[in-house]
């Protein structure tokens, strides 16, 4: 049977990272290749006493429809968590609670965009966002990025070249995939270029409460006066992903409109983990569980660094150094490609995930390589890290 596939669909490609997720059964094998939190942070414990508890007092409501905009407590909770802890959303914003921050995203830009017109990203970007935009036919201009996140310097260039833009996608805290923050000079200039061509902000910030070093770096959405920025959250890295349990922060006339949308998409989030999600954050343990969380990954990130730096002679690559979040970001010389590096590590058994998967244009050549550190053990992250030096080191001539 010779399918006939949408417009839509047929640009997309299975992502890079699903296909090399499948790979290598091999326990040998090592893998940076994963954006996943460890299982080892999971408050599975708690979960089960909360869990019981809802079967016990609440499972009528835990398995009945619910409103699409989420469970109150838990829009409240969060809602007046980021406001206390990071001056994030006024009252005139709302929260809603979305399937995972992925959801916010894909959902922030069917409501604010229409086919054919521009977002603009960084690059190299999280894909699952730039998938999400690309099977709504929207155009994707990619922003190079430094050690301080989006060359906001390129950006008012991009503004005029397309008058078409409607938002600005970025992840300013912790970069997927490169590990950047954007700096505060950057964040107010990017706010200020918004305000001035009139375009939306999508502020994706999945990482933001896992930081390991450094000053806090207000948000963006904290400095947004107007209503020009739709801040999109998670519990996936701080509690789990399986749950799919995301939040939304924006002015509540997008959010309305947003709730529509996600009515005609899934109805609204799996209720029984929204209620178990408002009773996890509102214990005063939670602040404690994310800096057990920050603990675990600032050991395994400072063991990456310090690897690469022993082991990856000088000048044969450059890597980021992230002050939170899970990637490192390799990049070779300019010209080498980091898609056949990643090709030798398969052949090693390691498995990385090259950077034209984050591109714009996927078909580009990029000599960046993302390394994620939560996932692997401490033995993993030293083989792997042997493995890749050896390799860069024979690599680059
Ligand atoms: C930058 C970024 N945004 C959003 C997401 C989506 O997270 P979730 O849908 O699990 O909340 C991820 C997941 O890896 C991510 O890296």
């Amino acid at each position: 049977m010779k399918y006939r596939f949408s417009d839509r669909i047929a640009t997309l490609k299975p992502s890079a990272i699903r296909e090399m997720l499948k790979a290598d059964p091999d326990p040998e094998a090592v893998s940076f290749a994963a954006g996943n939190p460890s299982p080892e942070t999971f408050p599975t414990e708690q979960m089960a006493r909360i869990a019981s508890d809802i079967f016990a007092d609440e499972a009528g409501a835990a398995f009945q429809y619910g409103i699409t905009e989420g469970y109150m407590p838990l829009r409240q909770v969060t809602r007046e968590r980021i406001r206390r802890k990071y001056q994030t959303g006024t009252d005139d914003d709302d929260v809603i609670i979305v399937s995972g921050g992925q959801q916010g995203i894909e959902l922030a830009a069917k409501v604010l965009a229409n086919e054919g017109e521009t977002v603009i990203c960084e690059e190299p970007s999280f894909i699952g966002a730039l998938n999400g935009f690309r099977v709504q036919n929207l155009k994707l201009v990619g922003i190079p990025c430094d050690g301080d996140g989006m060359q906001t310097d390129l950006l008012e260039e991009q503004l005029k070249a397309h008058p078409d833009t409607r938002l600005i996608y970025t992840i300013p805290t912790f970069q997927n995939p490169n590990g950047s923050t954007l700096s505060l000079e950057r964040r107010k200039r990017m706010l200020e270029l918004a305000e001035q061509y009139d375009v939306m902000i999508i502020e994706d910030s999945p990482y933001f409460e896992l930081r390991y070093e450094g000053e806090y770096v207000p948000t963006i959405k904290s400095m947004d006066k107007n209503g020009r920025v739709i801040f999109c959250g998670s519990y996936s890295k701080v509690i789990a992903p399986g749950i799919r349990i995301g939040y939304v922060c924006g002015p509540k006339e997008v959010l309305t409109k947003m709730t529509v949308a996600k009515q005609v998409s899934d109805v609204h989030t799996n209720l029984f983990f929204q209620m178990l999600v408002c009773r996890l954050v509102s214990d005063d343990g939670f602040d404690a569980h994310i800096a057990e969380c920050c603990k675990l990954y600032r050991h395994r990130r400072d063991l990456m660094l310090s690897a690469l730096e022993k082991k990856i002679e000088p000048g044969k690559a450059t890597w980021t150094r992230p002050f939170g979040g899970l990637f490192v970001w390799v990049q070779l010389p300019e010209g080498y490609d980091g898609m056949e590096l990643c090709r030798i590590l398969k052949e090693k058994k390691l498995t990385c995930v090259p950077g034209n998967t984050f591109c714009v244009d996927a078909n580009a050549i990029s000599n960046g390589v993302r390394l994620n550190f939560s996932l692997p053990t401490d033995a993993q992250i030293e083989k792997g890290c042997s493995i890749l030096a050896e390799s860069i080191n024979e690599f680059v001539k």
